[in-house]
């Protein structure tokens, strides 16, 4: 990992309370963000992406447990913000976030210009009416909205539409990081089409840095540079994109891989035997074994995550042998 990156996450947990004990949603990741790259997380539902952008963003419920490790943005550790310093410089004006599903979560009584221009009327009090609405009309265009779209609710736009509002609200405060959580799974597939050529041109003319969440590597690898595959909680390979069809390790990420057609139907992964365990008491060695077809003695044990010659990392004990590790 080299330490120029836009964004630097290093051992990053958040744990959820429960009557059973704690869900280790996302435990100890670690990964590298460039300047205009995409980070595609993927993985099978529940397995920890939506925890992931709520512990990138501080975004988190009641019932936290553990929330620990560094989030380095431009160098500084963010996580040693307070809540307020937090809420004032980094949440929506340094890293920003288009929810899961939330072309539903329009407020359907205010007007779209109203809910774009939102977060740079929150985030800057030298901001006017006015110049907040030229900035949405601004952004409106870049998602390719027609700007008259601007002064309707949401219910008077397609699906379609309101995900690209979501986007331009993402995008309206200029971020630098800006995370998308399964942008296309609610949509159809002409219009999912459209929503990655959107987001490809976007990443195209303003060099912008994205983390891409998805259950589904097709999406995944139209837009990624690096694709990081998830399970149970952690990161158990983060590969070149390029490569990944070729070169990932992981017997899971070939698992996943195997399941492109299927996904491309938006379902779940159904033919991977087994489920995912529960993230409340995990198994002690990997969390994979179970259900993995290489599974040997050692998995009892975790494995370290290791690093390749080529900076691809692969959390399994099958490659134990190739040189460097990644934590040492
Ligand atoms: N507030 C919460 N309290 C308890 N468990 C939670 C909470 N939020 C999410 N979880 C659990 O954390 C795990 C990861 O969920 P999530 O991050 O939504 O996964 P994904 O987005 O990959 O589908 C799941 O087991 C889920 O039930
Ligand atoms: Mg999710």
């Amino acid at each position: 990992m080299s330490n120029n990156a836009l964004l630097q996450v290093r051992n990053l947990k958040l744990y959820f309370r429960t009557n059973n004990g704690p869900v280790q949603a996302v435990d100890d990741l670690s990964f590298d963000l460039h300047k205009g790259q995409t980070l595609a997380i993927v993985g099978e539902s529940g397995c920890g992406k939506t925890s992931l952008t709520r512990a990138l963003l501080r975004l988190l419920p009641r019932n936290v447990h553990t929330y620990s490790g560094q989030i380095i943005l431009d160098g500084v550790d963010v996580m040693q913000y307070s809540d307020e310093q937090f809420r004032k410089e980094v949440r929506w004006v340094k890293m920003a976030t288009v929810p899961q599903a939330s072309m539903n979560s329009l407020n359907p009584v205010i007007r779209i210009e109203d809910q774009i221009a939102e977060p740079l009327l929150a985030h800057d009090r030298t901001m006017t009416k006015k110049q907040a609405a030229k900035r949405a009309a601004e952004v409106f265009s870049i998602v390719g909205l027609p700007l008259d779209f601007l002064q309707r609710y949401p219910f008077e736009l397609s699906g379609g539409m309101r995900q690209r509002a979501t986007i331009a609200m993402a995008l309206v405060t200029n971020p630098e990081v800006v995370i998308l959580d399964e942008p296309s799974s609610a949509l159809d597939l002409l219009t999912q089409a459209n929503l990655m050529n959107v987001l490809k041109k976007i990443k195209h003319d303003f060099d912008t840095t994205y983390i891409l969440i998805t259950h589904d590597i097709g999406t995944a690898s139209e837009l990624a540079d690096e694709i990081a595959v998830m399970y149970a909680g952690q990161m158990v390979e983060n590969c070149s994109a390029k490569y990944f069809y070729t070169d990932a390790h992981h017997p899971y990420s070939r698992k996943l891989m195997a399941s492109v057609p299927t996904l491309r139907e938006d379902k779940e992964l159904e033919f991977i035997p087994g489920q995912p365990p529960s993230l409340i008491n995990p198994p002690t060695g990997c969390r994979f074994a179970a259900r993995c077809e290489k599974k040997f003695g050692k998995c009892s044990e975790e494995p370290n995550t290791k690093k390749l010659p080529n900076g691809q990392t692969v959390k399994c004990w099958l490659y134990e042998d190739l040189e460097g590790k990644l934590n040492a």
